[in-house]
């Protein structure tokens, strides 16, 4: 039974399934804000209309909603509603802004004009509060939407309008942070009196992820374990000491998975469905994997490593690379679907060539692929260098595809002995001997089994987090 609704809550993001992603940040964006019905939060979501975003059903409700970033520089967007699962998404409408092949660039190369993309973005989000969706809390995401909260405390400070509302700005990835020169400041319609250290101010630079830091009320991440790291030199981005000074408000909720998406017994996209009770069908996932990516049959009593990842330096893929030939010489064959930065693209596809028969790789984003995989795969392999929480070696668990994982953030929190293999130092011995244990494992086809089936009855669903943002909103909106 949903609680009854107290607290309103405008949530804005550059990203969200199924009408954008490129990655988990469009994950907990198209399934968070459905759960917080349940945890007594209603809930709005401010996203960009993007030229891949379908828009079924839409209804333009703004129009024109002039944003004006300073007097020589306005945008005239328009606010379209898709009322989706019970809940309102809007989208910003500007295709001289939006509309363009890729979200934040082509070829690995940002679009230049990206901090006036996501400012439009932010300032948007303040008009659907004004006209359309007045809340308790905006939550932000990552330094997309880091602007918003400095244009609260900043132009709007003495707006009626916004008395009241407080912000929650989250980290997804502090890798990512959002960098512009000074001369952007104005572009963005911000002063000098926000350029100092305790601002926005970076080393002589305009950071937009320091803003959400620096002015939301309450800063949250995705993992506990993250929540930590990122207050330390080693995983800080050089902001470690901002995090520091805000710790007291600085929490760790830990990302759920959506179900409804993710589950081998009723997933549309592989060849047949299966379940803890009868995992038949997902020896037939790995056979027409195996074929699918033209890999021999006779793999098929072998142990095979599934990857599903942004091609990035954070995921690991350096370390796969120099272990590449051990993986393979121990008896391991290796499915990898990824796209990113082309000089890693490049490095996985030469790994295809240099082991034919044994390493296949697609360069593609290909969502339906990235479920096959984790149905097909006997192993997923995450060897990251930083992970605030990660969804994929969560999916995994489900579909009884054992994680090997780094113990870094959300990765050591949601693993453990019995449901996957972790290591800690970032070096390629120490991953082979995590994916050493696992083949010993695979080897004993029952505890191989009871190891499988221990992941798929773990719970990760959103439930639990849902809950712990819905407390947060509350404890910042002062309401409890
Ligand atoms: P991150 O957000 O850092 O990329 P996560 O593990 O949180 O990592 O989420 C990644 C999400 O993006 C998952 O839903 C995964 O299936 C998806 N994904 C990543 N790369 C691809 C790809 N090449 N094709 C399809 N889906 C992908
Ligand atoms: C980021 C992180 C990933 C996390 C996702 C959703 O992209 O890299 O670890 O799961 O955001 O929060």
């Amino acid at each position: 039974m949903p609680e009854p609704t107290d607290i309103r809550v405008l949530m804005v993001a550059s990203e969200g399934a199924p009408f954008s992603k490129t990655g988990g940040l469009a994950d907990v964006i198209g399934s968070l804000p459905p759960a917080l019905a349940g945890a007594g939060c209603q809930t709005a979501v401010v996203l960009p209309r993007y030229g891949s975003t379908a828009l079924e059903g839409a209804r333009r409700v703004f129009d024109p909603l002039w944003i004006w970033l300073n007097p020589f520089n306005g945008f005239p967007v328009s606010i379209w509603l898709v009322e989706d699962r019970g809940l309102s998404w809007y989208f910003v409408d500007h295709p001289p802004l939006y509309d363009r092949p890729g979200l934040y660039g082509i070829d690995g190369e940002d679009f230049p004009d990206n901090h006036i993309r996501f400012a439009v973005l932010s300032r948007a989000a303040l008009g659907v509060f004004r006209h359309l969706f007045p809340a308790d809390v905006i939550h932000c995401h990552d330094w997309q939407t880091g602007l918003l909260p400095v244009y609260l405390r900043t132009r709007f400070a003495l707006d009626p309008t916004y008395m009241g509302a407080r912000t929650l700005f989250t980290v997804h990835n502090l890798g990512y942070p959002g960098l512009f020169p000074r001369q952007a400041l104005p572009e963005m319609g911000l002063d000098d009196s926000v350029f100092h250290p305790d601002g926005v101010e970076f080393f002589g630079k305009v950071s937009l992820i320091k803003g959400g830091l620096a002015y939301a009320d309450a800063l949250s991440t995705v993992s506990p374990t993250y929540a930590r790291e990122i207050q330390t030199p080693e995983f800080g981005f050089g902001l470690d000491g901002l995090l520091r000074a805000r710790a007291s408000v600085l929490h760790g909720i830990l990302n759920g998975a959506d179900y409804s998406e993710w589950n081998p017994e009723t997933d549309p996209h592989i060849p047949a469905n299966y379940s803890a009770a009868d995992l038949s069908g997902k020896e037939r996932c790995k056979r027409e994997l195996l074929a699918e990516f033209g890999l021999p049959a006779e793999a098929a009593s072998a142990p095979l490593i599934g990857i599903v990842s942004r091609f990035t330096a954070q995921k690991g893929t350096g370390l796969i690379a120099q272990a590449a030939g051990r993986i393979v010489a121990m008896g391991f064959y290796m499915v990898a679907l990824g796209a990113g930065q082309p000089e890693y693209e490049e490095l996985f596809r030469s790994l295809a060539a240099e082991y034919p028969g044994r390493i296949a790789v697609r360069v593609a984003y290909d969502n339906p692929l990235a479920h096959r995989i984790e149905a097909g795969a006997d192993l997923f392999l995450m060897p990251s260098r930083w992970e605030p929480c990660g969804l994929n070696q969560i999916y995994s668990l489900r579909y009884g595809t054992v994680p090997v994982v780094r113990a870094t953030g959300g990765l050591d929190d949601t693993i453990k002995e019995g449901t996957g293999f972790k290591f800690r130092e970032y070096t390629a011995d120490a991953m082979l001997a995590a994916l050493h244990a696992a083949r010993e494992a695979f080897a004993d086809r029952e505890r191989w089994v009871a190891m499988a089936c221990r992941g798929m009855l773990e719970d990760f669903s959103w439930r639990a987090s849902a809950a712990a943002y819905a407390a947060l909103y509350r404890r910042i909106a002062a309401r409890s």
